[in-house]
């Protein structure tokens, strides 16, 4: 591309331009016919502003507080595999970018940069994100160091007992490289005869058993870190996280990459925050491209979104400086777009500020 991006998708083009196939592959895709991450982008398409004017917008402030940690928007970085397939200091450029940005970074427990080495790299607000092995003395002891090296929140993803099916993955044959946070614990070098490994390595070392019951519980027990349960979609499973006394909730369908036909998020956003009825925060992901993305998020009612694939294509394309430019570029987005809705700060976006599909046809009748 000639010229510098001006939004996410151009990132993307660039991305596309600098990665190897089966790694851009990997990072776009989505789980079987892929209807569910088509439909995380077009449902935000569907919904539409209902902006107030003459309010006095000459100050925007678009900071918020995520479970006590004052961030400069809201807008985090979701947790993502392997950073260093995109870019050669993976995680580490990602969470400088995320400590420039003064935003909370979640680590992925898949990353390939160690939870000590992006700990020591910034001093960006940091949560993490956990898969639990049946091998819970593996899981157990990441926790564990996770705590110890200053994570503010384990943010443990439900949504994964098996890998989606990922077509791409399986055609290119990709290759999961040892995770640097698993050395001298567990391979995470399957070999694979057919297809891509990542799917035999979750179906070989993945907890498959987990349970509301039992699960949360175990955690409590191994730390004192608030819990956050990622990867709710229903108002029963948004009711049973409260019930078990977690510290908030992320409303996620994996960035479709796991059960195809899953709704968009934004569409169940409000069903879960009924259900939720305030008593613990609720986070959002899923097809955030636009600022106003974010803002139709909040207007629904999410505390925060966080943000994938974006940060990788920033981080593909440019490193640290690359990610930077994709959080400023989301921001100054759902700056203007808050100043052009009337609202000068988060807490003045609210539902009137939006209409839904399902708002539209009311008023239709
Ligand atoms: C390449 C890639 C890797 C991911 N790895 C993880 C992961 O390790 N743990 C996790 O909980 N979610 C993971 N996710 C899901 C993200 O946390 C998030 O839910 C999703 O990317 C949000 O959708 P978006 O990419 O449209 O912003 C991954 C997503 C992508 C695209």
């Amino acid at each position: 591309m000639a010229s510098e991006p001006v939004n996410v998708n151009e990132f993307q083009e660039l991305a596309k331009q600098v990665l190897p196939k089966m790694y851009y592959d990997f990072y776009t895709g989505g789980a079987e016919d892929q209807f569910t991450l088509k439909e995380n982008v077009e449902a935000f398409r569907r919904i539409t502003l209902r902006p107030r004017v003459l309010v006095d917008v000459s100050r925007i402030d678009m900071s918020t507080t995520v479970l006590g940690y004052k961030i400069s928007a809201p807008i985090m970085i979701a947790p993502t595999s392997m950073h260093q397939l995109a870019h050669p200091e993976g995680e580490v450029a990602t969470a400088r970018a995320a400590a420039a940005s003064n935003t909370i970074m979640i680590l992925s427990y898949s990353s390939t940069c160690t939870v000590e080495e992006v700990a020591s790299s910034c001093n960006a607000v940091r949560f993490f994100q956990l898969y639990v092995f049946k091998r819970r003395d593996i899981s157990a002891q990441i926790v564990q160091r996770a705590e110890k090296n200053g994570y503010k929140a384990i943010v443990l993803t439900v949504d994964a007992p098996r890998l989606g099916r990922r077509e791409a993955d399986i055609k290119n044959k990709m290759i999961s490289p040892q995770l640097k946070n698993f050395e001298g614990l567990i391979s995470t070098e399957l070999d694979c005869d057919e297809g891509s490994n990542l799917e035999a390595f979750v179906r070989a070392v993945y907890d498959d058993s987990l349970c509301w019951e039992d699960v949360i519980g175990w955690l409590k027990s191994i730390t004192n870190l608030p819990i956050l349960v990622k990867g709710i979609l229903t108002h029963e499973d948004a009711r049973k996280a409260v019930e078990v006394g977690v510290a908030g909730i992320v409303v996620s369908n994996h960035g479709a990459r796991q059960l195809d036909y899953t709704p968009a998020t934004i569409s169940v956003l409000e069903e879960v925050l009924q259900a939720v009825g305030g008593k613990v925060p609720v986070l959002f992901d899923g097809g955030i491209r636009r600022g106003t993305d974010v803002f139709k998020a909040l207007a629904l009612g999410a505390q925060a979104v966080l943000v994938g694939r974006p940060v990788i294509y920033g981080l593909a394309a440019n490193g640290e400086d690359g990610v930077r430019k994709v959080m400023k570029m989301l921001k100054d987005e759902l700056e203007l777009t808050m100043a052009l809705s009337g609202c000068p700060s988060v807490k003045d976006i609210t539902r009137s500020h939006v209409r839904t599909e399902c708002g539209r046809l009311r008023s239709q009748l």
